[in-house]
């Protein structure tokens, strides 16, 4: 999986250089113009009253710009950023040592904050409401509760599945920030931003490719520069032009909506073996080597974004745009499940016409 072109998570070869393309500033950061709007003003507001900001969740499918924005938020309130993530706090114990070891108005950032177990996420609700830590001294029957005060303090928590959270803890948020697929426009101004700061020569018409595939998503678009960029290098003049991201990203099988072997694979399997659904996830995860969660978190996302597959409530399906991009025909009346559903299946958002 890491070694996948297209997959939205980071490697490590990004994590070195990820310091030099990762925007500083709200004014820096392109794209996601709702948050930007409503979290500047929370930042503004807690700014004039000398507060710390208020709790802050971002969800949204990997690489969109989680914890360069949580870096963002701490940079633009001038406070240190402490970064931990929910499988990393194991006992209720080490959350008590993080939050002690917080200065006022520090931003904690939490990441994948669904993972937290039970008894830590807690603790961690009472820190977050009144900035108070309860903690057991003692054992056996000379054991008591006493409460700590904290400092105010800011959790930002990130997570690619909200659904996951409790609800308790989801309303211990005072800001709640869905990010966005990006449109092409804000990933070609990414593209640029980035092409400057790695000085790779591009013309508009390369940008606007390699966007193009990029499936609307900043660590996905940085990540196809590179390699056509090395492309451009050893099989051209080294610059970039439609041309030549186009044969540089068609030799890495990426297409041009941005899908590799593994998408049509995970849609092939379910038209072939499953008639186009619906599967189960655990199933379809099965007949295709991937474990079920990778398949939710990071390839399904986009192809429910595209309006390729859907969900139902018996599993997964896939529509006619996927049988369409594949250049297969798509059985007449649906697959199975009435010719109603095809109508009834439409794209989460946009219009999935990029096929
Ligand atoms: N709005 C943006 N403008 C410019 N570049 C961005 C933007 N958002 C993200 N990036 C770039 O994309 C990369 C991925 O962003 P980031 O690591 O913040 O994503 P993430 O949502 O935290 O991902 P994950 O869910 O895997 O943790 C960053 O290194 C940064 O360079
Ligand atoms: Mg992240």
């Amino acid at each position: 999986m890491s070694d996948r072109l297209v997959s939205p998570k980071m490697s490590e070869e990004e994590q070195a250089i990820e310091g030099s393309l990762r925007p500083r500033s709200l004014a820096e950061y392109i794209g996601q113009e709702k948050i930007k709007d409503n979290l500047s003003i929370l930042l503004e507001a807690a700014r004039r009253r000398n507060e710390s900001v208020d709790h802050v969740l971002l969800y949204g499918p990997p690489g969109l710009g989680k914890t360069t924005l949580c870096n963002i938020i701490a940079v633009e309130m001038g406070v240190n950023l402490r970064t931990t993530s929910g499988p990393a706090i194991e006992h209720a114990g080490d959350l008590a040592s993080i939050l002690t070891a917080l200065q006022s108005g520090e931003v904690l950032f939490i990441d994948e904050i669904h993972r937290l177990s039970r008894a830590v996420e807690e603790r961690l609700y009472s820190a977050m409401e009144d900035f108070a830590l309860d903690v057991m001294i003692g054992k056996g029957q000379s054991a008591r509760a006493l409460r700590l005060s904290l400092p105010p303090f800011t959790v930002v928590g990130a997570t690619t599945r909200v659904g996951s959270l409790t609800a308790p803890l989801r309303d211990r948020f005072g800001a709640i920030y869905r990010m966005e697929y990006y449109e092409t426009a804000a990933l070609k101004q990414i593209l640029t931003r980035s092409a400057r700061i790695l000085k790779v020569p591009a013309n508009e018409e390369g940008i606007e490719e390699i966007a193009g595939r990029a499936r609307g998503t900043p660590r996905i678009v940085n990540r196809l520069l590179k390699r056509v960029r090395d492309y451009a290098q050893v099989r051209a003049d080294g610059i970039i032009t439609r041309e030549v991201a186009q044969a540089a990203l068609d030799a890495l099988e990426v297409d041009h909506i941005g899908l590799d072997q593994t998408d049509r694979n995970l849609l092939l399997t379910i038209i072939q073996k499953f008639d186009g659904g619906p599967v189960g996830l655990d199933t379809l995860a099965a007949s295709t080597s991937e474990d079920s969660e990778t398949i939710e978190d990071v390839y399904e996302p986009y192809l429910l974004q595209l309006g390729f597959i859907a969900r139902t409530p018996r599993g997964r399906i896939t529509t006619r745009l996927a049988y369409k991009h594949l250049g297969l025909d798509a059985p007449q009346g649906g697959n199975g499940l009435g010719p109603g559903l095809w109508q009834s299946v439409t794209p989460e958002k946009g219009d999935g016409g990029a096929v």
